[in-house]
């Protein structure tokens, strides 16, 4: 049985998000930022085609939907690849949003409508698309050349010296992996079956890798070393003239969201590839955690032998726990969050960065595809490196620490950085 009136209620927060976001000229909405990025109003029309195809249509093709085929067929994200968006002859901003209103509606009804013992996971599913979409087009708007189209964010809380460089231990043991439905209702299909797994012992950072120590590995050549890349990753340094993070600048400054600013020491870093967050590893004497040590460090008990929902506990988030949802415009110092800290005692692992991992994406022993069936399949086996802990632009209505996010090893325009970890 689901709590439908929650449901409907994240629907309404993630739909203000969305509008909220897309509160631009048209112009502006219809131009692509970057071949790696939708113009906005893909964006925008696709939320509203997949809540269609999801929660009206059955996930049915062959269900009538509300869009002429030829103009629904534009939002399949896997017929057109992102850098093709730009060209398609897609919905003006103002149908879009009409579009949008008309499909919510129709999806309200049919939330009411809910048999009283439907758990309510497609309508959970939906939900986590579009705020997944939010960061997307925050991605895109981060990207954009020119001026500003928005603030510099709402300022975070202080952080604490004295954290950045420090590491907790996680003793060997097992430990429970994934979840199950009956946990999680809304958890999505690579994050389940919930089973046990032996993890030796490790030790892993405290908090995420921060600008200044990033700084560090600058001023000590080690974009020029190559004995800290993996030979893959030395190959994509040289051909892409990698020096530093994304939108960093010479003279200590980065530009974010259009704005020029000094980079903060303090703040984890962010803009960095898989292939240059394994590089800083060997550079710190390090490597980067396995996605199974991460989630073992997050959820896992170890005094009462059983998962926490979340890294503190069983209570939701909230600002005393993790920077989360979009509105701070960037991380959080490292420090700012002491209760939101594991068992283990590792902080920020929610929210702020998305933390890469060293595991390639896989399925969990037992895994089912969900009804959106190429979510997770079509991606294992890949040369994607697992991401985990969502990043300052994640709403908390859809993340818990078995999320997993997965992207190519060289992608940096991603709000990404790293945690590290070493063998005890
Ligand atoms: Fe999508």
């Amino acid at each position: 049985m689901t709590d439908r009136s929650a449901l409907t209620a994240a629907l309404t927060r993630a739909r203000d998000r969305t509008l909220r976001l897309v509160d631009l000229d048209d112009a502006e909405l219809c131009r692509q930022p970057d071949p790696l990025m939708s113009p906005l109003v893909w964006d925008l029309a696709h939320i509203g085609q997949q809540e269609e195809f999801w929660l009206l249509r059955g996930g049915d093709p062959q269900t009538p939907g509300l869009l002429p085929p030829a103009v629904d067929g534009l939002y399949d994200a896997f017929a057109h690849p992102r850098a093709d968006r730009g060209a398609l002859p897609l919905l003006a901003p103002g149908r879009a949003r009409r579009y949008l209103q008309v499909v919510r509606e129709r999806a309200v009804d049919a939330l009411a409508a809910l048999p009283a013992d439907d758990d309510g996971f497609v309508f959970a599913m939906v939900l986590s698309h579009e705020h997944q979409h939010d960061e997307t087009m925050l991605v895109a708007l981060n990207l954009r050349a020119g001026p500003p189209l928005v603030g510099p964010g709402a300022p975070p809380p202080p952080g604490r010296p004295g954290v950045a460089g420090t590491a907790v231990t996680v003793p060997a043991g097992p430990f429970v992996l994934g979840v199950d439905a009956a946990d999680e209702p809304h958890a999505l299909d690579n994050e389940r079956p919930a089973h046990v797994v032996e993890v030796p012992g490790f030790r892993i950072g405290r908090v995420p890798v921060t600008n200044g120590q990033w700084r560090a590995f600058i001023d000590d050549d080690g974009y020029r070393r190559r004995e800290f890349w993996s030979p893959a990753g030395w190959a994509h340094r040289c051909r892409a003239g990698l020096t530093a993070p994304q939108f960093w600048q010479p003279g200590g400054t980065r530009t974010r969201f259009g704005h020029r600013e000094p980079i903060p020491d303090d703040e984890p870093v962010m803009h960095v590839s898989f292939f240059e967050a394994q590089a800083y590893a060997a550079w710190a004497g390090a490597r980067l955690p396995t996605e199974i040590e991460w989630e073992k460090a997050c959820a896992w008990d170890p005094g009462s032998g059983t998962r926490r929902r979340y890294p503190w506990g069983e209570l939701p988030p909230t600002a005393e726990h993790a920077n989360l949802g979009g509105t701070a415009l960037a991380p959080a110092p490292v420090g700012s969050y002491p209760a939101g800290a594991s068992a283990y005692g590792a902080e920020q692992l929610l929210g702020d960065v998305w933390e890469w991992t060293t595991s390639p994406l896989r399925p969990w022993p037992g895994f089912t595809p969900m009804i959106y069936q190429r979510y997770s399949a079509p991606f294992f086996g890949g040369d994607y490196r697992v991401l985990r802990g969502g990043s300052w632009a994640v709403h908390p209505d859809i993340l818990r620490p078995s999320f997993r996010n997965w992207d190519h090893p060289i992608r940096r325009q991603i709000f990404a950085g790293l945690r590290l970890a070493w063998d005890l």
